[in-house]
């Protein structure tokens, strides 16, 4: 394409971004194509001669558009919100513009020391102690697994990664069955295995029992294991299980454990001081994730990790062959040697732009108006005859079932239920398993969601669930 095209066609999509973000609420929330449909429409191989643009645009509205579920949708109430915004997406057009590979402080240095204020301008948003310092990473996967690794090489004294696993005592992980499965995965890619993941038992809060980590690690230690770390969950995927920070440190300090906290989602409505003794004792925890890209207006990806001691961070990942080394430079940040991925792209210019558009306080408000929202409607469900609520709103999360009289298979039903509403395509909701049973989750956290979008919801739910209990 020439430059001049270039001008014509970016402001087609910058007009096409506006009108997609005033009419998204009229579309289907969850795509309604069958699988394959949108394959099939795409040719087999590729062009030898170039298409025009205009032909291009075509295909990406007429093909593409119906494939898309819309997580900018305000009656978007599924999984975990992935937030976007006006200010965020004209930054991320600018990175996009810059393409730059911020992999080194000087492959863009304003690239890496805006990402190191940005950082202290999150950590004291959420009141961590000045001794953390921040990393974007990708994903919080992706910080899960440079804390495991960080967790195991701390344990074997700093020779995993140069003689493996093998021969050495096995290293132990602690977590609830609240954490999310990206826990399971990072032991899985470090070479620690499947089993020797430990789940410690969990309490009527599902917290971890302290006492219960506490004699785990005991155990290991008789066994001859080397107990590593801990992942703590603060607003778990499912149900939002949380654990006492606080308890779960303490313990693990006595032992010389690593804690790692994941707090993916709720982590971003620690801007809310009231909020913040769900994180009581974050203070001692060795490191720390939250995603501005779930709940604080920041397209993905944008993975804010905190680390107390990033020397060990970067003792775990840094590796300097000739061609990264810089000389003639000192003391600078090197973002490439706190992650896995060697290119990083330039994340912290849209966390800039939405800092400094909505300010904490506004940002605050759009939080706290989500979870006062969650809770009224929890509470209009938790009325209902047929409903009942399965767990109490953790923060803008709650579960519910659907238990009409005289159904036997109540897990069916619910299925059934969050099928068909999906299908409807009004609202977007998703299931879990909690307890044994089927229940369906509801979190409020689209950046453009309002109270009158939450009240509809139930409308929805209510109206659906009556025509398949009548079916039933
Ligand atoms: C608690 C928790 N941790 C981790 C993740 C994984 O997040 P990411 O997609 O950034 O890897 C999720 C995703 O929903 C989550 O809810």
């Amino acid at each position: 394409m020439e430059i001049g095209q270039f001008n014509k066609w970016a402001h087609w999509a910058a007009d096409w971004a506006s009108r997609f973000m005033t009419s998204v609420r009229d579309l289907p929330v969850r795509a309604q194509t069958p699988p394959g449909d949108i394959a099939r429409r795409i040719p087999d191989r590729p062009p030898e001669d170039a298409e025009s643009m205009d032909a291009i645009i075509d295909d990406f509205q007429r093909i593409v558009m119906p494939g898309m579920t819309h997580w900018q949708h305000p009656r978007f109430f599924a999984y975990f919100p992935a937030n976007a915004s006006p200010p965020s997406v004209i930054a991320e057009y600018l990175t996009a513009t810059l393409a730059a590979q911020c992999m080194l402080w000087q492959t863009s240095p304003a690239a890496t020391e805006l990402e190191t204020k940005m950082m202290d301008w999150l950590r004291q948003a959420i009141a961590l102690p000045g001794d953390f310092q921040g990393v974007i990473q990708d994903s919080a996967s992706g910080a899960t697994l440079c804390a495991v690794l960080t967790m195991r090489e701390r344990a074997l004294n700093w020779q995993g990664n140069t003689q493996g696993l093998s021969g050495q005592p096995a290293v132990r992980i602690y977590c609830s069955q609240h954490v999310h499965t990206s826990v399971d995965k990072a032991v899985w890619i470090a070479g620690i295995g499947q089993d020797n993941l430990v789940r410690i038992e969990t309490d009527e809060t599902m917290a971890m029992r302290p006492e219960a980590l506490k004699h785990a690690i005991e155990a290991d230690k008789a066994a001859g294991h080397l107990p590593a770390g801990v992942v703590a969950s603060v607003g778990g995927t499912s149900v939002g299980g949380s654990d006492n920070l606080r308890a779960v440190c303490e313990v693990a300090r006595e032992y010389g454990v690593y804690v790692h906290v994941d707090a993916a989602w709720a982590g971003s409505a620690m801007i809310c001081p009231e909020l913040r003794p769900m994180i009581d004792g974050a203070e001692l925890a060795d490191s720390f994730v939250f995603n501005p890209h779930k709940w604080l207006l920041t397209n993905f990806d944008c993975s804010a990790h905190f680390v107390r001691n990033p020397e060990e961070l970067v003792r775990t990942l840094a590796i300097k062959p000739e061609f990264l080394k810089t000389y003639g430079t000192g003391g600078e940040i090197n973002y490439s040697e706190w992650s896995v991925p060697l290119g990083r792209r330039f994340r912290a210019l849209k966390l800039w732009f939405v800092l400094r558009a909505y300010g904490l306080e506004q940002l605050r408000g759009i939080i706290r108006n989500h979870i006062a929202w969650a809770e009224g409607l929890a509470q209009d469900i938790a009325t209902h005859p047929d409903f009942e609520l399965t767990t109490k709103p953790v923060l803008s999360l709650f579960s519910f079932r659907y238990c009409p009289k005289g159904v036997d298979d109540l897990d069916e039903l619910n299925l059934g239920l969050v099928n068909a509403i999906n299908d409807d395509g009004r609202i977007y909701l998703t299931q879990t398993r909690h307890d044994g049973q089927m229940v369906i989750r509801f979190q409020v956290g689209q950046t453009h969601t309002t109270q009158e979008d939450v009240t509809f919801a139930w409308k929805v739910i209510q109206e659906i669930a009556g025509e398949l209990g009548r079916q039933s």
